[in-house]
């Protein structure tokens, strides 16, 4: 393997990224070299480059992806050369407070939204990598507690989605906020995210999925995704959801999109003593308004779902073999193939709110 892969940098938060030549690593302890095959492009990655939230830079983007292991560092035994694996952002220490506590997908040595430096470099300076992986690139240097095996017989592209929106929409659904049979749902911004709340709230048994967004391009993705119905967001959402759930508001509402004002749509949309799951990542300076007065009387809960609260080293290989089986079907989600170099398109694509995934196939 030669020392020098492709990856697609951004300089600074506003920055276009662009494929740069990168030095690759040294394969520690512990760690593995993954030849990434396919990688979703996920609003998290967007996020970095217009600064909504804003790591170390250079970076290089990209972390919800699956792929090869082509070398194994000393010592490592979750994984060998040739395995299909898919990455974890958020690998588990299983030693920490919250790992030992049941809550891997908090764990505490975990980078979380920051970015690491491991050993790449850029014309000799060091680059980070996304989340820990930077997994817009020909390969990852990663922990070994980073890769989770998935079946040879699941495809790149599909394993890809599972690592990052898939986890992150399904584990809200099942592990957060617990739908039940016979609930009422709304889904609030319908990209790859949302897309995957539709679908595991009707596989939950949801008696009502309204999807919501502001593109009306969107209808034909939730429908397909499961949705009975499809409301384009405006001021009167809140009138609207009622109509459609007997006046009270819905069980559940789950926030997809990462803002204060959607957090706020979703709050509104619920009934009495419901629950509002918030699954987008938002800004540290987009305040969420609520009063006291309405956060008593209307009992509502309002939380978070980090990484669907899963532990995915369990999880994903339960979603792989729902995919295998047929049980869950994610092909709709993939709207768009393309090369590294397309990544930017992809965002601007993303930024109109146009399509579902973007997947760079490798
Ligand atoms: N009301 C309703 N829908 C909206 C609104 C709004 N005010 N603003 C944007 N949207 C829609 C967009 O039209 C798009 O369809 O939200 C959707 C967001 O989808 P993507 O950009 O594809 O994002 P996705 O990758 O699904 O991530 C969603 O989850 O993990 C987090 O960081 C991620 O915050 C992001 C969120
Ligand atoms: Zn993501």
């Amino acid at each position: 393997m030669t020392a020098y892969y492709n990856g697609l940098v951004l300089q600074s938060a506003g920055a276009r990224p662009s494929v740069a030549e990168l030095r690759r690593p040294e394969v520690g302890p512990g760690q593995v070299r993954v030849a990434v095959r396919a990688a979703g492009v996920c609003h998290s990655d967007l996020s970095m480059v217009n600064g909504t939230i804003r790591p170390s830079y250079p970076l290089v983007l990209g972390h919800e992806a699956a792929g090869e292991v082509v070398e194994v560092g000393a010592n490592v035994t979750r994984a060998a050369v040739g395995d299909r694996v898919v990455l974890n952002w958020q690998p588990a220490c299983r030693t920490c407070w919250f790992c030992e506590n049941g809550e891997p997908w908090l764990c505490s040595t975990s980078s979380g939204v920051a970015s690491l430096e491991n050993g790449v470099t850029l014309d000799d300076e060091p680059v980070h990598v996304a989340l820990g992986l930077g997994a817009f690139a020909e390969q990852v240097v990663a922990p070994e507690n980073a890769v989770i095996k998935v079946p040879s017989a699941l495809e790149f592209e599909v394993a890809a989605l599972l690592s990052c929106g898939v986890l992150t929409g399904a584990g809200a659904v099942r592990n957060t906020a617990r739908v039940r049979s016979g609930e009422s749902v709304v889904v609030i911004g319908l990209g790859g995210v949302g897309l995957s709340v539709v679908a595991a709230a009707r596989a939950a048994g949801a008696s009502d999925v309204i999807a919501v967004d502001v593109s009306e391009a969107k209808k034909g993705l939730a429908e397909a995704a499961g949705a009975t119905d499809f409301v384009v967001s405006s001021d009167a959402l809140s009138k609207e959801i009622r109509t459609r759930t007997s006046g009270r508001g819905a069980d559940h509402a789950f926030e997809c999109v990462g803002r204060a004002a959607t957090i706020r749509a979703a709050w509104r949309a619920t009934r009495r003593g419901g629950q509002v799951t918030v699954v987008g990542m938002g800004s540290n300076d987009d305040l969420v308004q609520l009063s006291a007065l309405d956060i008593f009387s209307s009992a509502r809960t309002l939380r978070s779902s980090v990484y669907g609260s899963a532990d995915p080293d369990l999880e994903i290989p339960r979603l792989a073999e729902d995919v295998l089986t047929g049980r869950l079907s994610l092909n709709h989600l993939i709207t768009n193939r393309i090369t590294l170099a397309e990544v930017p398109d992809a965002f601007d694509q993303m930024s109109r709110g146009e399509g579902a995934r973007s997947v760079v196939t490798i």
